[in-house]
Order: C-alpha cells, then sequence, then structure tokens
C-alpha cells in the first residue's frame, strides 16, 4: 500500500475489473488516453484480468487508486521496465469523473513516482500524452514532468514528458 494525501495506491484486484471494463468501454475515457475502445464482453474481460493477476508481466505494475476511504476511482501503472536503461512509462486514468480537477490524479502520481524513485532503481520515468490533453499535460508538470518533444502516432499527436531520478531529489 502507497499512501499519498487524498489517495491510496493498492494492488490490483480481480474485484476492479467491473469498474475498469466500464471505464475501457466508455468513449472518451479511451479517446483521451489515446486508446482503442474495448470491444470484448465483460466475461471475457475478467477471464484476461483473472490471467494477468495469476502471471503479472514483468516489465509492468499496475495499482488501484483508492480514495482515503477505499473508493476504486481509476488506476495507475508504470511499464515497459527496462532495468537495462534505467527507464519505464508511466500512465494514469481517474475513471470517475467525480474525482478530475481535484488533485487525486497530482497525488496519484506523485505517490508513485515517489515509490519508484525509492523502491526501484529506475533512473528515468517517460510519459506520452495527447497535444489536446491540456488537464494530463497540467497535472503531469505539477508533479514535476517536463515535455522533452512530440509525437505522432497513428494519426494522434502526443507531447512527450519525462521525469529524472536527480530532478525528483
Ligand atoms: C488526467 C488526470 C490523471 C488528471 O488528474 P486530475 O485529478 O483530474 O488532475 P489534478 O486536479 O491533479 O490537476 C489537473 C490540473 O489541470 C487543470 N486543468 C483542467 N482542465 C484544464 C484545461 N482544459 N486546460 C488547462 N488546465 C486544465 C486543473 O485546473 C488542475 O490544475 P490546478 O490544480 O492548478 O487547478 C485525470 O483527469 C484523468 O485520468 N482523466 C481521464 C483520462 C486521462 O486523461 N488520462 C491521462 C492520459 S495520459
Amino acid at each position: 500500500m502507497i499512501t499519498g494525501t487524498k489517495i491510496k495506491l493498492r494492488d490490483k484486484r480481480l474485484a476492479d475489473a467491473l469498474g475498469d471494463y466500464s471505464w475501457r468501454t466508455d468513449p472518451e475515457l479511451v479517446q483521451l488516453d489515446a486508446a482503442p475502445l474495448l470491444t470484448i464482453a465483460f466475461p471475457q474481460y475478467l477471464a484476461d484480468c483473472a490471467v494477468e493477476l495469476r502471471y503479472p508481466p514483468p516489465t509492468k505494475r499496475s495499482f488501484a487508486i483508492e480514495t482515503l476511504d477505499g473508493k476504486h476511482i481509476g488506476n495507475c501503472v508504470y511499464y515497459n521496465i527496462s532495468k537495462f536503461k534505467g527507464e519505464a512509462e508511466l500512465g494514469i486514468m481517474i475513471g470517475n469523473r467525480d474525482y478530475w480537477d481535484k488533485g487525486y490524479g497530482t497525488d496519484a502520481v506523485t505517490a508513485l513516482l515517489s515509490y519508484i524513485f525509492r523502491q526501484t532503481k529506475l533512473n528515468r520515468i517517460r510519459l506520452k500524452t495527447l497535444n489536446s490533453n491540456q488537464r494530463a499535460q497540467k497535472c503531469f508538470e505539477k508533479c514535476g514532468f517536463t515535455s522533452y518533444g512530440n509525437t505522432n502516432k497513428d494519426g494522434h499527436d502526443f507531447v512527450l514528458m519525462e521525469i529524472h531520478r536527480q530532478q525528483w531529489e
């Protein structure tokens, strides 16, 4: 358990699957994340989640974001972990819109960075977010990320952002 000031990060559970499925089939949410809309039926999604919980990929660590009183409001992850390069990518989604623009995302990312830089040897965390996603960029800037370029992937324009261990310290 990782505790921030407004949120807790905990390991994922199978019971998260229903909320996660509703977020990953929500057109606005997947668009903000430039992710494909999930099209599989819930039973198949549940089965896939069970497999991932049982056999977690070695290059990915996922957490549920909970309010301090235990409400599951989103997820965050670091993935594409490269021990060789000392890097990973970070992702976050607060699926419950009632919790947008209230500092929960900033607190979750701050808590996750603190965990990564204290508990692992990774030296650089990077991410990409849509040019149009001003909320996300503001949130990541508040957490110490800086922009280092732009890219286009699958027709979407992204801002590339990074934070190094030294900046975090
Ligand atoms: C992006 C996300 C993680 C941010 O978390 P959050 O809790 O909403 O963000 P915070 O409240 O910590 O910070 C958001 C900041 O952006 C500002 N903001 C919101 N909309 C904005 C806009 N259109 N332009 C500029 N700033 C904006 C807020 O005012 C706030 O800044 P402030 O604290 O200085 O007032 C969350 O909204 C989310 O998950 N959204 C849906 C999915 C998504 O976009 N994921 C990110 C993919 S990279």
